[in-house]
């Protein structure tokens, strides 16, 4: 299972990628908004920490001119991947700049029906946003788990990539379910390192060999 990090965040993506988990990024504009930063300069900056797929959004409604747009974003870096709304002008985009060769990562997408689509149209990450899901009173995983059964049965090149993440047991049960990719959030990959027997047992450690040393 890959990790990328959801986040915009600088000193975030420098953090977890030293810890040597980090195989990508996500933004979105919510959380280019946050950093309150030229998005391009965001881009580029964690472009040369994470030499991996860097996904970058497209504002544009209609298709031309998202592949526009896309086009634009994806001359800033070869890692720059293009996230486009699951919408029929989306679909549409995502087919065109797959046979330009440009990567997408298509987004907000929420059901099995949908994935289906995105994969026929050449995806080549679909963002199921779990954790909305979960927040709506339906059951993400179960659509995770649907999604990537999609995937394998028919061989489509797409990989599920799991957003909207709230907690250390969705990246758990998603990578049992086979889920291809989990864009995680900097607080959930602190919290999944976090086990009270890991404390303790360094802590018995470290007293014990005090002790032989006193
Ligand atoms: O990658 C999409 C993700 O950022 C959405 O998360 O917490 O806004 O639902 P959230």
């Amino acid at each position: 299972m890959k990790f990328f990090i959801d986040t915009a965040n600088i000193e975030e993506i420098k953090t977890a990628h030293d810890w040597g988990i980090v195989d990508g990024v996500t933004t979105n504009p919510s959380l280019i908004a946050k950093e309150g930063r030229d998005f391009k300069q965001v881009v580029l900056e964690i472009c040369d920490i994470v030499d991996g797929p860097v996904s970058a959004e497209v504002i544009s409604l209609e298709a031309e001119e998202m592949i526009v747009e896309a086009k634009k974003l994806a001359a800033w870096h070869k890692n720059v991947v293009i996230k486009i709304p699951c919408t029929p002008d989306g679909l549409k985009a995502v087919k065109q700049l797959a046979g330009l060769g440009i990567k997408t990562n298509v987004t907000l997408v929420f059901s099995a029906n949908q994935v289906l689509l995105a994969a026929k149209a050449g995806a080549t990450y679909i963002s199921l946003f779990v954790g909305r899901l979960d927040d709506a009173g339906e059951d993400g995983l179960q659509v995770i788990g649907d999604s990537v059964a999609i995937i394998e049965n028919h061989n489509f090149a797409s990989q599920i990539l799991v957003a909207s993440i709230r907690s250390p047991l969705t990246v758990q049960k998603a990578a049992v379910l086979g889920a291809h990719v989990a864009t995680i959030p900097f607080k959930i990959l602190q919290q999944m390192f976090q086990h009270p027997l890991t404390d303790i047992g360094i802590k018995t450690f470290l007293d014990d060999w005090a002790k032989l040393n006193a």
